[in-house]
């Protein structure tokens, strides 16, 4: 045989090799990393595909951007290479506001009529032209699950640190959800929306597979926020901005801390949200929603409480998130908070991770047992979880206050696994720690707080 032949040879075992390799991918469900879409079509071609949630676990919201306008169909099934399913979607024309005025179209659609806690396949395109395939597990309704998420804010396009442990856990099925704390990209904004579109796609492989839920931070101010409210697609009618779901025994409640600080965009929505906040929190104490689904935790970009080496608000004694605006103190947010029984506030901005003890009005709170405050808390619990990575590298640490109970500067993010209705597992996973836990906390609900009402706030 010549070695022509020979290299004729080879290249069809290699060939053969590669085909029967990807068929084993397919069969082993990890499509999505591997197969092409058909009818490959720059114009209209689906990328930046992510998922979201709106708390029904028969829906599940998948996003998507293309350069021209064009339908919006989603197929998906139970099988890889079989939809047997088909919803339309909408889509809205999104124009950046630099002077190039950059134009792109972003599609959303819902997949209806899911069974719970199943494996499936999707594509999104307009009918002809097609996204690779991607798949998901769909969620469950009620409290009768223990959710695991993984918490973080602060995670650019440069330097996004966790992606990688990120991307792991998702394909090994280890997350349920992800929610992003605020500051995308550093800046999506920035090159005429070019670095939000890098960095949509860069997430690409996390929040096409699981629901990716977001609250907005300093870094999304342009233009009134609107990268964010465009790009994104989360429950309610306020673009992102505020918004609740259930998830297993959780209510997460997400709101904007940014309408304290960028007041050119108006100073009514501070109230407009305040009045929100009330209300969701009330209705969350209706006495028969309280037992059913006891957490409450809320979700916002900026602390009321950190004990690091910047200016920040949160190093303030009086914090405008924790007390309200300067000198008036309207809208403060500790105390209703704190009336709500609310159990949990996860924040970000600052560019690491620090875990407090109960505490309110700069007071620790004791639980019901001396050793472990965190059983039985009469005070919320405060977690900052900042450091997944981005091009402002990590924040540092002044002396901790009293209500410090952990800090931690390195690169990583928070694994919350909601067990049930009286347990909270809260995890910080360290990227450079070769993805070890360096700090863990039980938050253990058994009985109502002292003195506290469900009903009467
Ligand atoms: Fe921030």
């Amino acid at each position: 045989m010549s070695s022509f032949h020979c290299w004729l040879l080879l290249l069809g075992i290699g060939l053969h090799h590669l085909l029967f390799t990807s068929a084993v991918i397919v069969n082993n469900h990890k499509v999505g990393w591997s197969r092409p879409g058909d009818n490959y079509n720059e114009a209209i071609q689906p990328e930046q595909v992510h998922l979201s949630w709106d708390g029904d676990a028969s829906h599940m919201t998948v996003t998507w951007n293309t350069p021209d306008r064009c339908d919006s169909v989603v197929q998906y099934g139970l099988q890889p290479d079989n939809f047997t399913e088909k919803q339309q979607g909408g889509v809205s024309k999104f124009m950046d506001t630099g002077d190039g005025h950059r134009t792109q179209y972003v599609h959303r659609a819902v997949m209806l009529n899911l069974q719970q806690r199943t494996a499936y396949y999707y594509r999104v395109g307009n009918g002809e032209v097609w996204s690779k395939v991607f798949n998901f597990t769909s969620l469950k309704d009620g409290s009768d699950w223990s959710p695991k998420l993984a918490i973080f804010g602060d995670m650019g396009l440069v330097n996004a640190r966790s992606m990688k442990r990120l991307t792991k856990d998702v394909r090994l099925g280890r997350l349920d959800m992800i929610i992003h704390v605020g500051d995308f990209a550093y800046d999506m904004n920035e090159d005429e929306g070019r670095v939000g579109d890098a960095f949509m796609r860069m997430i690409e492989p996390l929040a096409a597979h699981v629901p990716y839920q977001t609250a907005v931070g300093n870094h999304e101010y342009w233009a009134n926020f609107t990268q964010y409210k465009n790009r994104f697609s989360m429950p309610g009618s306020e673009n992102g901005l505020m918004y609740r779901f259930a998830v297993g025994p959780a209510n997460f409640v997400v709101f904007s801390t940014e309408f304290y600080f960028w007041l050119q965009f108006g100073f009514l929505q501070i109230r407009r949200q305040y009045s929100w906040l009330r209300k969701e929190l009330a209705s969350l104490n209706e006495l028969q929603t309280r037992e059913k689904a006891p957490w409450i935790i809320t979700l916002g970009h900026r602390p009321m409480y950190c004990s690091n080496n910047d200016r920040d608000d949160c190093t303030k004694h009086e914090s405008i998130i924790r007390t309200g605006l300067p000198v008036v103190h309207s809208y403060p947010l500790e105390k209703l908070f704190y009336g709500a029984g609310v159990d949990m506030c996860i924040w970000a901005h600052e560019h690491s991770y620090e875990r407090l003890w109960p505490v309110y009005d700069r007071q620790v709170f004791n639980g019901s047992n001396l050793a472990n405050p965190y059983e039985n808390p009469n005070a919320p619990v405060h977690i900052i979880t900042g450091s997944a990575g981005c091009r402002e590298k990590t924040d540092t640490f002044l002396n901790p206050a009293p209500w410090s109970a952990f800090r931690n500067a390195d690169y990583g993010y928070t694994k919350m696994h909601i067990l049930n209705l009286t347990h909270i597992q809260v995890k910080q996973v360290s990227d450079e720690k070769g993805g070890n836990i360096i700090d863990e906390m039980t938050l253990v609900k058994d009985r109502k707080r002292r003195g506290y009402r469900y009903k009467k706030f």
